[in-house]
């Protein structure tokens, strides 16, 4: 039998490319214009994706926020149960070094809970929280070689911007603040999100024009990110923003989108 290195190679590498797209075939994929979202784990499904211009995420904080705490919370108001769940225990540090290999630039919100390494920039929004137990701000790690801004854009349970619309993940982020942090990346045309929860970055990205991907594990919330994004871009306000270069990185799985 002739040994052709060459050969073998090439055919080696065919083969596992195939075997990448089927595995990345075998999760539930939803395509909403320029945005293709995936329900289950990003560990999982991130090794499969090319790589991206940008991460933009909401990773887990370990924090537990996700375990009820939200129901004794509100003050002015009956909170919101979203019932009880485990995502928030621990922080997702494999994952977000693995986002952060995948894209030139990152930004993280909560990224004061993960070890990263310094930077110039964090992103911090001001929540104008008023006196109670939430955060009076929240971090966002970026690597960019800027200085660090800051956004101020109320967020208090019911005295909150965006009122009119409904808050349906118990992190969810306002639509203006994913919004400002994209518009720190002009010329990043694809954008991941593996922690999308609710679909706050696939929406803002939607409103701005840019291609995103997202990756949801619990169906439940997946289901909603579908609706938002499918709704952002119905909105007859909806402003499209180009990003000033277009995307022109060889993309192995394009024909998988
Ligand atoms: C902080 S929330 C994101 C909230 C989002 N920014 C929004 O506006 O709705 C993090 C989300 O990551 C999801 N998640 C946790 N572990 C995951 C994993 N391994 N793969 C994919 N999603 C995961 C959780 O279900 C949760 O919805």
């Amino acid at each position: 039998m002739n040994y052709d290195p060459e050969k073998n190679g090439k055919e080696g590498y065919e083969l596992a490319i195939e075997k990448c797209r089927e595995k990345l075939l075998s999760f539930p994929r939803v395509k909403i214009g320029d945005c293709t979202l995936y329900q289950g784990d990003c560990l999982e499904i991130m090794p499969l994706l090319p790589k991206f211009d940008a991460v933009v995420t909401d990773p887990p904080y370990g924090i537990s926020e996700a375990a009820g705490k939200n129901k004794s919370r509100g003050k002015l108001a009956k909170a919101t149960d979203y019932g009880n769940a485990s995502w928030d225990d621990k922080t997702a540090d494999d994952a977000i070094d693995l986002a952060i290999l995948k894209s030139g630039n990152a930004i993280v919100f909560g990224g004061n809970y993960y070890d990263l390494p310094p930077s110039s920039c964090w992103l911090v929004w001001d929540k104008l929280n008023g006196s109670n137990d939430f955060a009076d701000c929240e971090l966002a790690w970026t690597n960019m070689k800027i200085a660090v801004r800051r956004l101020t854009y109320q967020w208090n349970g019911m005295i909150r911007r965006e009122k009119h619309i409904p808050r349906q993940h118990p992190t969810q982020k306002p639509i203006e603040v994913m919004k400002w942090c994209l518009g720190f990346l002009p010329n990043k045309q694809t954008i991941l999100d593996p922690f999308m929860g609710s679909g706050t970055t696939g929406v803002a990205c939607a409103k701005m024009g840019r291609k995103f991907t997202g990756i949801e594990l619990d169906p439940k919330y997946f289901d909603i990110a579908c609706e938002r994004i499918e709704e952002a871009y119905k909105q007859p306000d909806l402003f499209i923003e180009q990003p000033k270069e277009k995307f022109t990185q060889a993309d192995i799985f394009e024909e998988a989108k």
